[in-house]
């Protein structure tokens, strides 16, 4: 039995992610900003009372980050599995990431959920990941932060951005973290219908993702960190 912690678990990859590790008799803790909002979640702890936590997180939040570390940290003295999947599209109520549009603000935001965040959970979380045996880190990127695979499209310039830049954070820290056996991957979803703005014609469910990603997890060796996958286990470029 594992001890995972996820974030973003109200909702579309998180939750079904959270889902799945419970069916499969792990220990999950799921975090969310106000987790008991959401009928799904409070469902799934009726069924898994002794397995499922549910965390208050605003990642972005360092309070917030702080009270989630006192809580988990009172739970578990270690962490196998830490997956950074909260993210936004939109730093503001309307798409504004095309040149013409861009509001400064919006752009900042995203990075804040998007990049800043993921690497301060890790600064955080870090003595319980290190007390875990191999312990892993998933950073949850996505195909639009491939500088090398730029090229026709343009537009989305903040969420890209925020998305290259974690992978940098994930290169790094495999770099920093290589000597306490933790691995670090960055891992491209597909394109999958969740809640997410721009997923409604996405031709992957959460189910086969996450399913997907689940396997790419479970085969991770430390000779595979600093590595950006896809959902399938294939190498992407950065
Ligand atoms: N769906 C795709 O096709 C796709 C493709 C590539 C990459 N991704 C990446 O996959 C990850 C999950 O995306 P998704 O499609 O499942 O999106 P989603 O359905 O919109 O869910 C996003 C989740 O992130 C949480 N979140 C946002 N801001 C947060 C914050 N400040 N603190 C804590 N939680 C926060 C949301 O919680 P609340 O309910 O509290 O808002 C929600 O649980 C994201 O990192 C996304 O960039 C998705």
């Amino acid at each position: 039995m594992k001890r995972i912690f996820i974030t973003g678990a109200s909702r579309g990859l998180g939750f079904e992610f959270t889902k799945q590790y419970l069916g499969k008799g792990n220990l999950v803790f799921a975090c969310s900003r106000n987790p008991e909002k959401y009928p799904e979640l409070v469902e799934l702890k009726k069924t898994y009372p002794d397995r499922l936590a549910l965390v208050d997180l605003d990642v972005s939040d360092k309070g917030s980050r702080n009270k989630a570390f006192d809580f988990i940290s009172n739970e578990t003295d270690y962490l196998d599995i830490l997956i950074n999947n909260a993210g936004i599209r939109f730093g503001g109520k309307k798409y504004c990431d095309e040149l013409g549009k861009l509001e400064e603000e919006d752009f900042s935001r995203i990075f804040q959920v998007n990049t800043v965040a993921p690497l301060m959970m890790v600064e955080k979380f870090l003595p319980l990941l290190k007390n875990g045996k191999n312990s892993v880190i998933v950073n949850i990127s996505s195909s639009s932060g491939c500088i090398t695979r730029r090229s026709k499209k343009g537009g989305g310039y903040s969420y890209s951005a925020s998305k290259a830049a974690l992978n940098m954070i994930t290169k790094t820290l495999s770099v920093d973290l290589v000597e306490e056996g933790i691995t670090v991957i960055s891992i491209h979803p597909g394109w999958v219908k969740t809640t997410m703005e721009y997923t409604t014609n996405a031709p992957l469910l959460p189910e086969e993702s996450v399913s997907g990603m689940r396997d790419v997890i479970y085969n991770l060796v430390i000779e595979n960190t600093g590595k950006f996958f896809d959902w399938q286990g294939n190498e992407m470029p950065w």
